[in-house]
């Protein structure tokens, strides 16, 4: 094995162990170390460089007003939602170390789809949380319908078309260690071998 491909296994080794987790306390990225990891997002595919990621960071003394942005966000689309439930929807952005708005900055009427101006931003994404466990943190991609409220999105930065993709809740792992059962890639790919050779044990009936 040369010098090289045991590197690249090792880095391999890793993603593959990867797993989300809101178990998360401190210390967050800062400094040098958040600009590497997010920089890492803008590694992504981007089909005629629409650059359509923007990352919204929030920590310290911000996560209550974001807070605040979310409980503000419900109470105009869920008015009726039970108390405690609101309250357990918005007491995670306070509590979260930090939290990465991912936004999307789009261009509706571009010949490059819409879908695949999201696909990049979510691959970015994808770099973010995987540069984010590389380097000892840990963290969990959310969403919710407040994602959608016009006027949230537009206290994070991001008018209209611009969106939201949900937010990364970012820290230090408090059990670095858990492991996640994964499905086994024999059931998710096909060798094709020409028209109607491909079909996925995951989709035929397990008895
Ligand atoms: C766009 C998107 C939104 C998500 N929103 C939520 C969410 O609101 N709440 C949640 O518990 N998991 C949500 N998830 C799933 C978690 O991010 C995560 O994938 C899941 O917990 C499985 O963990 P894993 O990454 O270790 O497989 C979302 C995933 C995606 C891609």
């Amino acid at each position: 094995m040369t010098a090289h491909s045991a590197s690249t296994s090792l880095v391999l080794d890793a993603l593959l162990k990867r797993s989300s987790t809101d178990a998360l306390v401190g210390p967050v990225p800062q400094g040098d170390v958040l600009y590497r990891i997010l920089s890492a997002g803008l590694r992504a595919p981007d089909h005629g460089k629409l650059r359509p990621w923007r990352y919204v960071v929030i920590s310290g003394e911000a996560r209550e007003a974001l807070a605040q942005e979310v409980h503000a966000a419900i109470e105009r689309q869920e008015p009726d939602l039970p108390a405690a439930k609101k309250e357990k929807r918005v007491g995670r952005f306070r509590s979260m170390p930090m939290i990465i708005g991912l936004g999307m900055h789009l261009h509706p009427d571009h010949k490059i789809p819409l879908e695949e101006q999201h696909m990049s931003v979510a691959a970015g994404a994808m770099n973010v949380l995987n540069a984010l466990s590389l380097e000892g943190f840990g963290g969990v991609w959310v969403s919710g319908p407040f994602c959608e409220d016009r006027e949230f999105l537009q206290h994070l930065g991001l008018e209209t078309p611009h969106r939201l993709a949900g937010f990364l809740f970012v820290g230090t792992p408090q059990h670095p260690d858990h492991v996640t059962r994964r499905p086994d890639i024999e059931d998710y790919m096909a060798i094709w071998q020409g028209a109607g050779s491909a079909s996925f044990a995951a989709d035929r009936s397990k008895n």
